[in-house]
C-alpha cells in the first residue's frame, strides 16, 4: 500500500530532525569546551605559556620591513659593540637584503644585471645619493640612519658588483 508524505508530516519529521542536529552541535561544542578548558589547566605554568606566546609571534625571519625594529636593533648593537665600520657586504646582509633580496616593493633584486644596468644609467652617484636619501618606498639608508654614507656606497658597490 502507497504511503503519500503530506505536508504537515514533512515539516513534523524535518522539525524532529532539525532540533536533534542543533542539539547534537551544542552537546559538541559544550564538550569541546570542556576540553579545551582542561587542557589549559593543566598547562597553568605562568612562564610556559608566555615562552609559548613568544615562539608564536616572534618572526620567523627577519625579512620584509625596514622598519622592523629587530634589524635595526642588531645593526645598532653590532656598531656600538664593535664601532668599527661595516664592510659593504656586511650593511647588505644585515639591512638591504631584506628588501632586494626578494624584491619586495618592487626593489630591484640583487643579481638581476637588467635591474640593475637600468639604475646604473642614471648614475652611480645617484645611486648612492638615492639609496642615502631614500627614493620611493625605500626609506633613507634603508632605514637605519646610525650608518654612515660611506658604508651606504660600499653596499650599494657591494649590490652593483653582484650584479653585473
Ligand atoms: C624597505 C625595503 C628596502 C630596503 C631595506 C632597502 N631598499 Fe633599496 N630600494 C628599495 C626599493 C623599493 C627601491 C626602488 C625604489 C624606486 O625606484 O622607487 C630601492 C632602490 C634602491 C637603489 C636604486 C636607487 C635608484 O636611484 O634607482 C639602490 C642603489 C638601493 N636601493 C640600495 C639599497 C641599499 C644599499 C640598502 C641597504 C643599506 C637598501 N637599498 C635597503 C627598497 C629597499
Amino acid at each position: 500500500m502507497e504511503h503519500k508524505i503530506t505536508d504537515a508530516e514533512f515539516y513534523k519529521t524535518f522539525t524532529i530532525v532539525s532540533v536533534i542536529i542543533i542539539g547534537l552541535a551544542i552537546f559538541i561544542a559544550i564538550l569541546a569546551n570542556i576540553f579545551a578548558g582542561d587542557l589549559s589547566a593543566s598547562n597553568n605554568d605562568q612562564a610556559q605559556i608566555d615562552n609559548n606566546i613568544h615562539q608564536r609571534i616572534v618572526p620567523s625571519g627577519k625579512t620584509n620591513l625596514a622598519s622592523n625594529p629587530t634589524i635595526k636593533q642588531d645593526v645598532i648593537v653590532a656598531s656600538v659593540s664593535e664601532s668599527k665600520a661595516f664592510s659593504g657586504e656586511e650593511v647588505y646582509n644585515n639591512v638591504c637584503m631584506s628588501c632586494h633580496t626578494s624584491g619586495a616593493a618592487g626593489a630591484p633584486v640583487i643579481g638581476n644585471s637588467n635591474q640593475w644596468s637600468d639604475r646604473l644609467s642614471k648614475g652611480k652617484d645617484t645611486l648612492y645619493a638615492n639609496a642615502i636619501n631614500g627614493i620611493g618606498i625605500m626609506p633613507a639608508k634603508g632605514g637605519v640612519s646610525s650608518l654612515s654614507d660611506d658604508e651606504i656606497k660600499l653596499a650599494v658597490d657591494y649590490i652593483l658588483s653582484e650584479s653585473n
